[in-house]
C-alpha cells in the first residue's frame, strides 16, 4: 500500500496545501497550518467510477411531504430555527467558549424531552458537571439521556438504532475522534470526518442533530466554519463578555430565513428569553445627551431598536483615531467623509468613537442616518430629540437612500413610544402608512442636520471651538 501522503490544512478555513506556510493563503490566518495525513489513494479514480447504479430522476413537484417541526417552546430559539426543528436536520451551533452554548442546549433538550426522546452527549464535561448544571437550571428531572463520550464509533453505535433518540446533541464536535484517522481530535480532518459520519446517521434515521463548535482564536483547533457547508442550519451564539445578553443568529438555514436573531439574557437560572429586545437595548438610554441617536433596525424579520453613541475628541497628534464597536469601521469612515466634504462638518481633525449600546452588532447600511446624526450631535454638543428614531442609507453624494421593511421599523418605534421618525423619502407614487408615528422624510444629509437643529448655517470655526472648548 502506498504511504499516506500528508498535507498541511488550515484549521480555520480548511484550505489544504502541499507544504507548510506561516500564513494561510486561503483566509489569511497566521500559524494555522497543521500537518494532517491524507488517506492513501489505492487505485485510479476512473476505475472506481465504473459500474455505478443509475440514479432515478423525478419532478420538482414530487410527493407532498409535510415537515412536522418540533418546537421547544422557547420562542426565541424556535424562531431562529425557522419555526421549529425539522426531522433529519443538522444544526451547527458556533460561538466563543463560555458564551452559553451548552447551557442553551441543555435547556432546549430538557424542554424537548417532555414529548420526544433526547440524548445529550458531551465530550467536554463529565456527567457530574452536566448534572450540576441541570440542577442549577432546575431541569434535573427532565428525562434527557446523558452520556460522556468522544469516540464517534461508540456514539454512532448508540444512536444508529430504530428506537434511538429523536434529538441528539454532540457537545462539542472538536472533542470527537475516529480511530481510522491519525490526526488528533480537533484537527480539520477529524472534525470533518466525525461530523460527516454523524450527519449521515442523522439523515438516515431522521433525527435532529445538534453539533456544537467552538470558535477558536488560535489556529490549532478547527473552527465551526469548516463544517458550515455540511450542515442544514448554522447558528452563531454571540455576546460581549461583561454584557448579559446573548444573541443567537441564523447564518444559514435550509429550512427557514437567515439573519433571524433570538435574544436571551444570561441569568442565574440559565438563559431567559427576551421577548422585547428593543426595550432592553434602550433601557439604559439617557435622552438628553449629545452624540446619541436611536436607530430603528431590522434583524431578519424582526425590528430591533438600538442606541448609537458617538464621541468626538480633537486629535492630539498624527492620524485621527476611528474606534468602532458593533458596526463596520469602513462604513463609519465613509459617513465621516460624506459629512466633511458634502456638509462641511470638520471631522478629520477629531478622533471618533462609535458604539452600539448594549453589545449588539449591526450590519445594516440603514444605520447610516443615525450614525451621521450621532456624530454631528457629538461634535456640536446639541442633543437629538429623544423621541425620534432614524434610519436610511447615505450615498456618497449625501443623498438618503431607501431601505427595506419600513413599516415594521415604524411599527416597532411607535410601539416603544417614539413620536417621530426621520427616514428616506417614499418611493414615487407611494406614501407611508399612518402607524401612530410622525414620518419626516429626508432627501439629503444637509436636510437631516437642518431638521435636527445641528450644524445648519453654523460657520465651521464655531462648530470646532464649541466642541473643543
Ligand atoms: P456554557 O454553556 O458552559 O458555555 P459554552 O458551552 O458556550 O462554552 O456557559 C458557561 C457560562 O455561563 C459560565 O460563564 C457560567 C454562565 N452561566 C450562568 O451565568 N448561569 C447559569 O445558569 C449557567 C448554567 C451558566
Ligand atoms: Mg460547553
Amino acid at each position: 500500500m502506498a504511504r499516506d501522503k500528508s498535507s498541511f490544512v488550515c484549521q480555520s478555513c480548511g484550505s489544504s496545501f502541499p507544504k507548510w506556510m506561516g500564513k494561510c493563503e486561503g483566509c489569511g490566518a497566521w500559524n494555522s497550518l497543521v500537518e494532517e495525513s491524507a488517506p492513501a489513494k489505492t487505485s485510479p479514480l476512473s476505475r472506481k467510477l465504473k459500474g455505478g447504479k443509475a440514479i432515478e430522476f423525478a419532478t420538482l413537484l414530487g410527493e407532498d411531504k409535510e415537515y412536522a417541526r418540533a418546537q421547544s417552546g422557547l420562542h426565541e430559539f424556535d424562531r431562529v430555527c425557522g419555526g421549529g426543528l425539522v426531522p433529519g436536520s443538522v444544526i451547527l451551533i458556533g460561538g466563543d467558549p463560555g458564551i452559553g452554548k451548552s447551557t442553551l442546549l441543555l435547556q432546549i433538550m430538557a424542554r424537548l424531552a417532555q414529548f420526544t426522546t433526547t440524548a445529550y452527549i458531551s465530550g467536554e464535561e463529565s456527567m457530574e458537571q452536566i448534572r450540576l448544571r441541570a440542577r442549577r437550571l432546575g431541569v434535573q428531572n427532565a428525562p434527557v439521556q446523558l452520556a460522556a463520550a468522544t469516540n464517534v464509533a461508540e456514539i454512532i453505535a448508540s444512536i444508529d438504532r430504530a428506537d434511538g433518540p429523536r434529538v441528539v446533541v454532540v457537545d462539542s464536535v472538536q472533542t470527537l475522534y475516529l480511530e481510522a484517522i491519525e490526526s488528533s481530535p480537533g484537527t480539520v480532518s477529524q472534525v470533518r470526518a466525525a461530523a460527516h459520519e454523524l450527519i449521515r446517521v442523522a439523515k438516515a434515521r431522521g433525527f435532529v442533530l445538534f453539533l456544537v463548535g467552538h470558535v477558536t482564536k488560535e489556529g490549532t483547533i478547527a473552527g465551526p466554519r469548516v463544517l458550515e457547508h455540511m450542515v442544514d442550519t448554522v447558528l452563531y451564539f454571540e455576546g460581549e463578555r461583561g454584557h448579559h445578553f446573548r444573541i443567537l443568529r441564523t447564518v444559514k438555514n435550509r429550512f427557514g430565513a437567515t439573519d433571524e436573531i433570538g435574544v436571551f439574557q444570561m441569568t442565574e437560572q440559565g438563559l431567559a428569553e427576551v421577548p422585547n429586545p428593543s426595550a432592553l437595548f434602550l433601557s439604559e438610554r439617557r435622552g438628553d445627551v449629545s452624540g446619541s441617536a436611536v436607530f430603528a433596525g431590522m434583524e431578519g424579520t424582526r425590528p430591533v431598536l438600538v442606541e448609537i453613541q458617538a464621541l468626538v475628541n480633537p486629535t492630539n497628534f498624527g492620524t485621527p483615531r476611528r474606534t468602532v464597536i458593533g458596526w463596520d469601521s469602513g462604513r463609519l469612515s465613509m459617513i465621516a467623509a460624506v459629512l466633511e466634504s458634502r456638509c462641511g462638518i470638520p471631522l478629520s481633525g477629531y478622533d471618533i468613537y462609535l458604539n452600539i449600546a448594549g453589545g449588539i452588532r449591526i450590519s445594516e447600511p440603514a444605520a447610516d442616518l443615525a450614525v451621521a446624526a450621532a456624530l454631528t450631535s457629538a461634535l456640536t454638543g446639541v442633543a437629538i430629540d429623544a423621541e425620534t428614531v432614524l434610519f436610511g442609507e447615505i450615498g456618497l453624494s449625501a443623498e438618503i437612500r431607501s431601505v427595506t421593511q419600513i413599516d415594521q421599523r415604524l411599527r416597532e418605534a411607535s410601539k416603544l413610544g417614539f413620536k417621530s421618525a426621520m427616514l428616506p423619502k417614499p418611493l414615487p407614487g407611494r406614501n407611508y402608512p399612518a402607524l401612530g408615528i410622525r414620518t419626516n422624510p429626508i432627501e439629503n444629509v444637509s436636510e437631516l442636520l437642518h431638521k435636527l437643529g445641528l450644524g445648519q448655517d453654523r460657520p465651521k470655526r464655531a462648530v470646532t471651538t464649541k466642541a473643543a472648548g
